[in-house]
């Protein structure tokens, strides 16, 4: 046997050291170990029910097991790539301690099952991390959309004034958009609850194992069907690291905002210090670097996103080696995403808002058009006729430096007959807001509702 490898019986040469470390994935890999601790007990547990292993085979391997996973988390125990991943660093460490049982450990196993388990069970894990931290940055967003309910700040399409909105009703939107975002971890959590194990290398095992037993006991929904996809599926990191890349598309659009809207240009709101820098050579410079952060590593999410694509895609059944990157993929989506998610929350609560510039830049722009418009059709005029009257008003009004609800009796007759003075009078943005008072709409008292629905669903997640 060539060297110390566990599968060293065929080879006559040792491997050469920079293959060695090229072929380990256990930097990536340690991480898993608890659960491949917690697969190789039932596991063990399932062999001696079926007879496979002798009772007391099975009480050293998870007596070892015990031992090594507190060895491992007190720091006893250390890693080494020769041993190539997680999965082989703890077998031949129990096989260090226990013996002969430790040999037998890997009876009806392989590491393809063994490797795909193991994953499952740590993403099922991040995912109700993932999902923690979701709810968390919605109550956040909850709690300031309440405080500004009525806070008036531009509605904007094509980044130009629209229509005026509530600052808190902007703040819901992201709410609606997390919790899609936790609903993506949640249904891809459920599909890729199944488990591997008894599929062996690809084909299952000539043992009588009780794949149920194992499924249950390691909280799966029940075994994977068929040996082939078992072994080969990495649907589930695809699903999770697009999860993973949506969520950090979205904190990147609010990125954006968050710093348009500290620039001078907006002067909409300031960050706290603490999550801002300056520049080492302009004093008077406050950068938004976390949400620019953000921003830029919903980059590299999109990029795991599409690295796993590309490696998945010309893959045929079943195991391939190549299916060694995912984790190193997804477990970064999940640490980035996570990271992201907790400068949103930590930030946020220390956000001001200048109520004055964004009033300001809500009442400039004409964004009170439309309700003027909608004030002509309820006078009995056809809509594409008040559009078309109150774009002549903004062009006399651009023409004349004036706005439109100063317009006065005589300009409002020469545009149109049917044009008041009452109407123009009537137009204010908080008006403009209030009026939306429908499910959806921008108005104050719909998004204290919003609120108050936010809160009783965040509340039942806490249930
Ligand atoms: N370290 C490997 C991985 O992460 C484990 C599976 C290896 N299986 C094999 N047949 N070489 O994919």
């Amino acid at each position: 046997m060539a060297g110390d490898k566990l599968w060293g019986g065929r080879f006559n040469a040792p491997t050469d050291t920079f293959v060695e470390e090229f072929n380990a994935s256990i930097d990536v890999d340690a991480r898993m170990y608890g659960e491949d601790i917690a697969g190789s007990r039932a596991h063990a547990r399932m062999l001696g029910r079926q007879g496979i292993l002798s009772d007391d085979d099975v009480k050293q391997i998870l007596q070892g097991l015990n031992d090594i996973e507190a060895d491992i988390e007190a720091g006893r125990i250390d890693f080494t790539v020769a041993l190539e991943d997680v999965h082989m660093n703890i077998e031949a460490r129990l096989t260090e301690r226990i013996g002969d049982a430790g040999k037998r450990l890997h009876t009806a196993r392989s590491r393809n099952d063994q490797v795909t388990t193991d994953t499952r069970l740590f993403l099922r894990r991040r995912c109700d991390e993932v999902s923690e931290r979701i709810v968390t940055l919605q109550r956040v967003l909850v709690q300031l959309a309440r405080t500004h309910a009525d806070t008036i700040m531009p509605g904007f399409t094509h980044l130009q004034t629209a229509q005026p909105v509530t600052f808190g009703h902007h703040l819901l939107a992201y709410v609606e958009m997390l919790s899609r975002d936790a609903g993506r971890f949640a249904d891809a959590q459920a599909r890729m609850n199944r488990c591997p194990l008894g599929s062996a290398a690809l084909a299952g095992t000539t043992f009588p194992v009780d794949r149920a037993f194992t499924a249950q006991t390691l909280g799966f929904d029940g075994p994977c069907n068929n040996s082939l996809d078992a072994v080969s599926d990495r649907d589930f990191v695809l699903e999770l690291l697009s999860a993973c890349a949506i969520c950090g598309v979205h904190l990147s659009r609010f990125s954006e905002e968050l710093i348009l809207w500290m620039s001078a240009q907006f002067r909409f709101i300031d960050l706290p210090d603490a999550f801002c820098t300056g520049s080492s050579i302009m004093p008077q410079k406050k950068n938004p670097d976390m949400p620019e952060l953000v921003r830029g590593k919903a980059g590299g999410m999109i990029g795991g996103l599409v690295a796993m694509l590309c490696t998945v895609k010309a893959l045929p059944l079943a195991y391939n080696k190549d299916m060694q990157e995912d984790k190193r993929a997804v477990f970064d989506g999940f640490d980035q995403l996570q990271d992201c998610l907790r400068i949103f929350a930590e930030m946020l609560p220390g956000m001001q808002v200048n109520h004055d510039a964004m009033h300001a830049a809500a009442a400039s722009g004409f964004s009170t058009a439309t309700d003027l418009a909608d004030a002509l059709v309820r006078a009995g005029v056809p809509f594409r006729d008040a559009h078309d009257i109150v774009g002549r008003s903004v062009a006399w009004c651009i023409e004349n430096n004036m706005e439109l609800h100063r317009m006065d009796a005589s300009t409002c007759a020469a545009i149109d007959v049917r044009l008041t003075v009452e109407m123009v009078g009537k137009l204010s943005v908080e008006n403009c807001v209030a009026a939306r008072n429908h499910i959806g709409g921008t108005a104050p008292e719909q998004v204290r509702l919003q609120c108050d629905n936010w809160n009783k669903q965040l509340e039942a997640h806490d249930a």
